[in-house]
């Protein structure tokens, strides 16, 4: 049997780097799949790539409706939801804490925290319901960042949402560790996606520069390819790894190691 055969898996942020990639791999292993991203246009050229059923609901993670809908859309077209991976986000400028402008700032928090938040907030009774009616258990992984686990000069801002968003994590592991919902969260340092880019283009567009300031301090020397974040994410995910909750996974090159 296929890793996630027969799972309804829901993803946010799932035309981009890891989104894509992920959901790639989840079709490829099963998985039936409710994906969000903003624009519907490209949710629809993704899915006609994809060997599985899915489910499409394009709209703003900031909004609270989009994720009360799309925790609907799992029960309503698939009967269940058994994985959600919140993963969009969006990068800040890459400027000192006082440069970073404020309505910047309460959009970061908006998309990047409160986003995670509305999500596992309808996702959750979902879930739980399932465990109480059948013992189904579930899990959620959130995509964090190294940026979540310590300070990040010049990204004070999404810094402070990634924080958020392990906060979230752990504390709502802890509150469901008993009903069946295991909730996780993925800490990657920089990798090869369109937040990259947007670092480079945030930081003024000189790209050697950017690059190093991007693998400062990581022993590694390099950014992550998108598969060696992808397959955390997976193993996150998977029902087999089935007593690991409120955890931190660090994927960063040895960042946090030192
Ligand atoms: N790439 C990295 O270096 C890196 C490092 C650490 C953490 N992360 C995190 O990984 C996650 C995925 O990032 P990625 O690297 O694949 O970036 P990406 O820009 O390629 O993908 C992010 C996706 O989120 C979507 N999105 C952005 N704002 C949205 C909104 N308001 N509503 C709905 N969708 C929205 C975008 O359309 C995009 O498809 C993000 O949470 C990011 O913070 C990325």
């Amino acid at each position: 049997m296929r890793r996630f055969e027969g799972l309804t898996v829901l993803l946010t942020g799932a035309t981009g780097g890891f989104g894509r990639r992920t959901a790639e791999r989840l079709a490829a292993d099963g998985a039936r799949l409710v994906l969000s991203d903003i624009d519907m246009g490209s949710l629809e050229k993704l899915a006609a790539e994809l060997p599985t059923e899915t489910a499409l609901l394009a709209g703003d993670i900031s909004q609270e409706s989009l994720s009360e809908a799309l925790a609907d859309v799992a029960v309503s077209r698939f009967g269940r939801l058994d994985i959600a991976i919140n993963n969009a986000g969006v990068a800040q400028s890459f400027v000192k804490l006082p440069q970073v402008p404020s309505d910047e700032a309460r959009r970061i928090i908006d998309i990047d925290l409160l986003g995670v938040f509305y999500a596992m907030k309808h996702q959750i009774p979902v879930m739980e319901r399932q465990f109480r009616v059948d013992g189904a258990h579930s899990a959620i992984v959130n995509i964090a960042s190294v940026a979540g686990l310590a300070g990040a000069p010049r990204l004070s801002v999404y810094a402070a949402a990634k924080h958020g968003v392990v906060g979230l994590t752990r504390s709502a592991a802890s509150e469901y560790a008993t009903r069946g919902i295991r909730v996780n969260a993925v800490c990657p340092s920089f990798a090869r996606t369109q937040m990259v880019g947007d670092f480079v283009k945030l930081a003024g567009g000189n790209e050697q520069e950017a690059h190093t300031e991007l693998t400062r301090g990581v022993p590694m020397k390099r950014v992550a390819e998108v598969d060696e974040v992808v397959e955390v994410i997976l193993f996150a995910a998977d029902p087999k790894n089935s007593f690991m909750t409120g955890h931190t996974l660090s994927v960063d090159g040895g960042i946090t190691a030192i």
